[in-house]
């Protein structure tokens, strides 16, 4: 479609357009709103961006019609926490674990040994191949971190090879300490801050530290959010994975756009975060693959927090690229309601990636949707594991799926 032409997407049996009147949770009106959904609905593109929304029935012309029966039109998916910049796979770990070894971040290491083997062409082809398997999911935004090179070039390629594929460059040169650094962490926090972050920020939009036992602890995650502040990037952090910690104190204290897994949390955390506006990211497909305790979205939302979800697509912690698997385990594991979680996988992604344009289809917003082959979006958690999304534009572009109905 060019931009000057316009498409009418009518029938649409649940439009799900995030455009409602802000709450509580969502104080500031230059975000999108609360979850909002329209039946026989129609919504109209043009120049790649939502040009009108309404009852079908008052739908104005358009270059061209497409008529989807009936069927739900949502927000695409926006991803605010993945790593794809990575080589080889650790399925022996999940079998360890799903064989009842615990979770303890040490395979990451492995995945730094393969990352830093691998050519270029090698990685780039993985990333890709997880970003189209992204797309076809629903998935038109996504966030995607270094973290598996952890020595200035190789740090410095991951995110030259993310950049190629998404604005949403995270700098995570403090994901572990690497081994030739065992003996001297302090030593690799200085190369995080110094020469490494001088020649990953111009590649970067956010920073993003590994806070917890094990990885960073609360000095070090602060001073590497400032040095990366500092150099012009914004903050989001791995907090309260695998315990308690000082993770999420941190990432508020930090400003940060985002406190990511938020599975250990007391009453301090719950507080800091419903208090500013830091986003509560849980990632329930790291609760899956690790056995964990899922983290406690109830709670978060009751105290007037913003929650988004994301996958944490990663070889280690969590090998899904699927943003309706985590809907599907934040309805039936974290208390969340469909709409709630919806809201967290679209709107929730924008606001921890700080995007207004995204996570909403209110006028203006670019035209980033999914059709699901499902009348409302509730089968998204109602229907596992089964496929349902049946088309996906891009800026106003059908780039994934069909719009023709098989059911029909
Ligand atoms: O978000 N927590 C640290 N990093 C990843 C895990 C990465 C890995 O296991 O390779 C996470 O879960
Ligand atoms: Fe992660």
């Amino acid at each position: 479609m060019s931009d000057a032409e316009s498409t009418l997407i009518t029938g649409i049996g649940e439009l799900v357009s995030n455009d409602g009147e802000p709450s509580g949770g969502q104080p500031d009106s230059s975000q999108p709103g609360s979850f909002a959904a329209m039946t026989d609905a129609a919504l109209v593109i043009a120049g790649g961006k939502v040009a009108w929304t309404g009852p079908a029935s008052r739908a104005p012309a358009a270059d061209t019609v497409v008529d989807v029966a009936g069927r739900a039109v949502l927000p695409g998916f926006a991803d605010s926490h993945a790593h794809l910049v990575f080589a080889g796979e650790r399925s022996a770990e999940f079998a360890a674990r799903m064989a009842g070894r615990p979770y303890r971040a040490g395979g990451i290491l492995g995945t730094v040994e393969a990352t830093r083997a691998a050519p270029d062409s090698a990685l780039r082809a993985n990333l890709r191949r997880l970003a189209a398997e992204m797309l076809r999911q629903g998935t038109t935004t996504f966030e995607c971190k270094s973290g598996y090179g952890l020595t200035v070039p190789d740090e410095a390629r991951g995110l030259a090879l993310a950049a190629e594929i998404t604005p949403e460059v995270t700098y995570l040169g403090a994901h572990v300490v690497p081994p030739e650094f065992a003996a001297d962490p302090a030593g690799y926090v200085d190369l995080v801050c110094g020469p490494m972050l001088d020649a990953c920020a111009p590649a970067a939009r956010w920073v993003d530290v590994f806070c917890e036992d094990g990885a960073f602890g609360a000095d070090e995650a602060a001073a590497v959010l400032a040095a990366g502040q500092a150099a012009g990037l914004h903050a989001r952090v791995h907090a309260n994975q695998l315990g308690p910690g000082p993770g999420v104190r941190v990432a508020a204290e930090a400003g940060a756009a985002s406190a990511d897994h938020c599975t250990f949390l007391t009453d301090d955390d719950v507080d800091a975060l419903a208090s500013t506006p830091v986003v509560a990211t849980l990632l329930p497909g790291v609760e899956f693959s690790c056995r964990q305790p899922f983290p406690q979205a109830r709670r978060l939302l009751d105290a007037g927090a913003v929650v988004a979800l994301a996958t944490d697509c990663n070889p280690g912690s969590s090998f899904t690229s699927s943003m309706p698997f985590c809907i599907a385990l934040a309805v039936r594991e974290m208390g969340m309601t469909t709409e709630e979680a919806v809201w967290a996988a679209t709107a929730g992604g924008a606001r921890a990636l700080r995007r207004t344009d995204i996570g909403h289809l209110g006028v203006g917003a670019r035209a980033d949707l999914i059709l699901l082959d499902a009348p409302s979006h509730t089968y998204l958690a109602y229907r596992p594991g089964v496929p349902q999304i049946a088309a996906v534009w891009q800026a106003g572009n059908l780039v994934a799926g069909t719009t023709v109905n098989n059911a029909a």
